[in-house]
């Protein structure tokens, strides 16, 4: 499973990127706006910390003009892989991304048709929302195991990136799953590396190695 960091704080990505096992960043508009100085600087400095994969999102509600700003946030660094939105302009565009061999991330995934028709439009990534799924009281997990099995069924190209975790439980039950990628925020990144009984068992050893002869 490919782990990706969820923020726009170079802080946090260097921080996860110290773990040496983080392959990729997502960012998103709302990421962005919570951190200081030019949203190009922010993304050109996290471009140069994590080789893999960035996402940058476009805003525009047009296929044309998702087009023209995916070519300016390309020019920003190799490794920018676009952001666009599961809607009736976003498959349009992903459509022209694909065909001029820029990658793209399908965002806002929140129903397994909406992945079908992106995967079919050549979507390099598709991310369904779990978290927000979740919140509106149904199992946003099901969602990605449909889209694992869907992508399967066609032989579709798209990877799916696991979004809007908000758990360890939502890891777990993805990389069971076989999903692609998740892209995790660093307070859940954190909380996978701790298991109480580890803190434990290091406590007793360094205590027991007091007593050993040296
Ligand atoms: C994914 O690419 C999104 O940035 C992200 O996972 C959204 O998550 P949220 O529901 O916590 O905002």
């Amino acid at each position: 499973m490919k782990f990706f960091i969820d923020t726009a704080n170079v802080d946090q990505i260097r921080e996860a990127a110290e773990l040496g096992v983080l392959d990729g960043v997502t960012t998103n508009p709302t990421l962005l706006s919570r951190e200081k100085g030019a949203f190009r600087d922010i993304l050109k400095e996290i471009c140069s910390i994590v080789p893999g994969p960035v996402s940058a999102e476009v805003l525009s509600l047009e296929a044309d003009g998702m087009v023209k700003e995916g070519k300016e946030l390309c020019k920003i660094a190799d490794n920018i892989i676009i952001k666009v939105p599961c809607i009736r302009e976003g498959i349009k565009a992903i459509g022209r991304f694909n065909a001029e061999g820029i990658k793209t991330n399908a965002t806002l995934c929140f129903s397994a048709n909406q992945g079908l028709l992106v995967a079919k439009a050549g979507a390099t990534y598709v991310s369904p929302f779990v978290g927000r799924i979740d919140d509106v009281g149904s199992p946003g997990l099901d969602l990605v195991s449909d889209l694992i099995t869907i992508f399967d069924n066609y032989s579709y190209a798209s990877e799916v990136i696991v979004s809007s975790i908000r758990s360890v439980q939502h890891v777990y039950e993805a990389a069971l799953m076989g999903a692609d990628v998740a892209t995790i925020p660093l307070k859940v990144i954190e909380q996978l590396i701790k298991h109480p009984l580890t803190d434990v068992g290091i406590e007793k050893f360094l205590a027991d190695w007091e007593k050993v002869e040296k």
